[in-house]
């Protein structure tokens, strides 16, 4: 099937801690914060889009859902058929979901694999007025690579793989090792439009859990956003996960701060972009140089 899917439209976090949370996406990332609580969400921009990433206060950390662009409603029925088709239960989102996610219309279903509350929509309404972020940066990679990628840890790696591809469509960019011999997770990188991963799928590390969110990414336009934010980092001790370092496969280099729900974010630059002629390939690590690991993650010295 030609995936339908155009790119990863916007992400709802479950969040314990949302002033922390808070804290860290203005400060760090510069996104910005929108007055209206919708349904008591906490929603960010980063672009035109009205909002690409919500936080949910309560009691739970993790990911709430995913929320994937589609270009029509033809192609919207066109992906609930083959949802059906592999037995997955669909349903319409309310009008009032599709309100809080400023979409024309969309579908629900839980992921049968990671059983990831999964979002298919099309219409996504887009503000006139100019993304205004707390500190002058330039801009995020989105458009019609959608807002960035995130990536889930399964121990039915292979069985997630075979759903995205066969029944979501997504196409493979490449696979890696990662982690020492003894204790190695496997990765599976997966796109849909030019952005190298939308979606990754790794096994977990040992003591990480099964079926949850492992990180999610942002892409600056400028690198130097990259260094400024890498620098407020520094100056305001946030626990770092991974150093600045550029990476094996998409070739993005990023740095990666924990969250305050015990899962991380990267900012990243320059990742290249899935061409015609792409050829899978496996990396045998994930890093070219740099992303030293601080576990547990500690403030850069
Ligand atoms: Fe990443």
């Amino acid at each position: 099937m030609q995936s339908g899917i155009r790119s990863l439209g916007y992400l709802g976090l479950d969040v314990s801690n949302v002033e922390a949370w808070d804290n860290l996406l203005q400060k760090v990332f510069a996104l910005q914060l929108r007055e209206e609580r919708v349904g008591g969400a906490w929603q960010y921009k980063m672009d035109r889009h009205r909002s690409r990433l919500s936080l949910h206060p309560g009691d739970a950390d993790g990911i709430a859902y995913a929320g994937w662009e589609l270009e029509s409603k033809a192609a919207l029925a066109a992906h609930v058929d083959s949802l059906k088709a592999a037995s997955i239960e669909v349903s319409p989102l309310s009008e009032q979901e599709c309100a809080d996610r400023a979409v024309a219309s969309g579908v629900v279903f839980q992921d049968p694999v990671l059983g990831l509350r999964t979002e298919l929509f099309h219409g996504a309404i887009v503000e006139c007025r100019k993304f205004q972020p707390p500190r002058a940066i330039n801009g995020y990679v989105t458009g019609e690579q959608g807002m960035g990628h995130f990536v889930m840890m399964t121990s039915r790696l292979q069985e997630a793989v075979d759903f995205y591809a066969n029944v979501l469509g997504f196409s493979m960019s490449d696979t890696m090792d990662f982690g020492p011999p003894a204790q190695q997770s496997k990765l599976v990188f997966m796109h849909c439009n030019l952005r190298h991963h939308s979606l990754a799928l790794m096994t977990p590390p040992p003591g990480a859990p099964d079926g949850e969110l492992n990180h999610i990414a942002l892409t600056m336009r400028d690198f130097d956003d990259v260094g400024y934010a890498y620098d407020i980092v520094r100056e305001e001790g946030i626990p770092v996960l991974m150093t600045l370092g550029k990476h094996s496969n998409d070739l993005a280099t990023s740095f990666y701060v924990a969250n305050p729900s015990q899962s991380a974010i990267e900012m990243s630059w320059g990742g290249i972009e899935i061409g015609e002629d792409w050829v899978v390939r496996h990396y045998d690590d994930t890093k070219i140089w740099g992303h030293a690991m601080y576990m547990p993650p500690r403030p850069l010295d």
